[in-house]
């Protein structure tokens, strides 16, 4: 049989890495630092929804990390004082930066306070109850699409790109997220990084009109899809909910072009499904050692 032949890998809501893992918990935590809001919710991991209602703090002013720490706490301790919080013994608390996270330890700051750069977030949110794991905004938002979403239970490479103050991209394969992938960072028609004119933000500032705007995105994801060819863009980011203004001017890709399907809760439920596996990694690991 070659490579061809080989049946497509079956994909699970969970991804094949789940496969590999201890049972996840039924619920965890996910909160979501954005430049205005922090918002955090209770996750119902079997179906990618919040379970009760999101809470939303303004993200303090400036955004240094002992400020949002502070944020953080208190919207933990809103969180797990609820009747449906996830138990104490298991909680895993998933926490998104709009930077580039590697291991816990923040290593970009361009749309966020220049005091996270170095900043290791195991460290700063050591005394909150459970096991806090952070990653990039837009990896959690496009984990919860991949998984739940817009590339829920299909096999392939899925790119989500989300659109707002800054421009994130997230890669997932087979379920699985490569972390920090960073594209709204390339040069683009001679700008970088290409958010300055990519972003949902420079629209509004540059007054460019929906159709343009489409034919500009349409260019970048070309660009995109020429470093890396994928089977689907995810385009997400609050805009999402103005795609049918945008994407029918989106034309001639290889890749389909599909809104995002979690909108305003993807990075909450991305980031506690991804505490949720870093937890259980950790497990197996040291059960292993
Ligand atoms: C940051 C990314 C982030 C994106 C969306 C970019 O400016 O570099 O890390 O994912 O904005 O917030």
């Amino acid at each position: 049989m070659t490579t061809s032949d080989q049946p497509a890998p079956a994909v699970n809501a969970l991804g094949p890495a789940s496969t590999l893992l201890p049972e996840l918990p039924k619920r965890a935590i996910g909160i979501d630092v954005g430049g205005t809001g922090t918002k955090g919710g209770i996750v119902n991991l079997r179906k990618g929804t919040l379970t009760g209602k999101r809470l939303r703090i303004p993200t303090p002013q400036p955004a240094t990390p002992q400020a949002v720490a502070g944020v953080i706490a208190t919207i933990l301790d809103e969180l797990l004082s609820r009747e449906k919080a996830p138990s104490a013994k298991s909680l895993a608390v998933g926490v998104t930066l709009p930077g580039i996270v590697i291991d816990n330890v923040v290593l970009s700051a361009s749309n966020i306070d220049e005091s996270w750069l170095e900043c290791d977030t195991t460290e700063l949110l050591r005394d909150l109850p459970g096991r806090t794991s952070t990653l990039n905004d837009a990896d959690a938002a496009g984990l919860a699409e991949a998984r739940y979403g817009a590339g829920a239970n299909k096999p392939g490479t899925f790119m989500t790109v989300t659109l707002g103050t800054g421009v994130g991209t997230a890669i997932v394969h087979d379920g699985v997220l490569v972390p920090n992938s960073e594209l709204g960072h390339l040069e683009f028609e001679g700008v970088k990084p290409a958010e300055q004119k990519v972003s949902a933000a420079a629209r509004e500032r540059l007054e460019i009109p929906w159709d343009e705007y489409g034919d500009t995105l349409r260019r970048f994801l070309l660009h995109l899809e020429r470093i890396q060819p994928v089977k689907k863009f995810i385009i997400g980011g609050g805009i999402s909910k103005r795609s049918e203004d945008f994407l029918p001017f989106v034309t001639g890709l290889r890749a389909a072009v599909v809104p995002a399907q979690l909108t305003n809760n993807a990075g909450i439920v991305g980031a506690a499904l991804y505490a949720a596996e870093q937890a259980a990694l950790a497990e197996v690991r040291s059960s292993t050692h």
